[in-house]
């Protein structure tokens, strides 16, 4: 979290940069980040889910909940808990674009390269891991374990 926060603060210099946090996965992650930048910044919140079971997205991403601020001309960071095929970010990006922001960069604490089905960028990483699914620390299992103190996994 301090090398995260310490890249954006140098990389967002004499701006302000706009967080938008994805729901819910990432909400212990972004309370971690935020706190780690030495920046006026602003903040909201999206929710989205992806049709399916638990472990695997369907490829339909729902917008559960929406931004509440205009991102118009703002300097985006999304923050993510995890990026695995890659089509949530997608439809993301896609989404945000379309509102006209200065700019968008991405900050996720955990890729699955070996999963990609459609390449995303992503700006700020914490950590590129194995194929394996990962829940606590935020992530969840069946929506229970957001509250585990720390990230395990469950080998696939
Ligand atoms: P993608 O659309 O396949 O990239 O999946 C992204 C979303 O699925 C993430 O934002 C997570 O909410 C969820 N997800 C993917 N892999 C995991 C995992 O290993 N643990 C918990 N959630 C995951
Ligand atoms: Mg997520």
């Amino acid at each position: 979290m301090r090398e995260l926060g310490l890249e954006i603060t140098r990389d967002y210099r004499n701006k302000a940069p706009h967080f938008v946090s994805v729901l819910n996965g990432a909400f212990i992650f972004t309370a971690d980040l935020v706190r780690n930048i030495n920046l006026p910044l602003t903040l909201d919140f999206l929710a989205l889910s992806s049709y399916g079971n638990a472990q695997n997205s369907s490829g339909e991403v729902e917008l559960l909940k929406d931004l509440r601020l205009p991102i118009a001309g703002k300097d985006v960071i999304v923050v993510e808990d995890i990026v695995d095929t890659g089509i949530t970010l997608n439809y993301l990006m896609g989404y945000l674009e379309a509102r006209k922001p200065a700019s968008v960069k991405v900050a996720a604490l955990l890729s699955k390269p070996s999963r990609r089905k459609v390449q995303v960028p992503i700006h700020y990483l914490g950590f590129e891991i194995e194929d394996a699914y990962v829940y606590g620390y935020g992530l969840d299992r069946a929506q229970e374990d957001r509250n585990l103190p720390f990230i395990t996994s469950i080998k696939s």
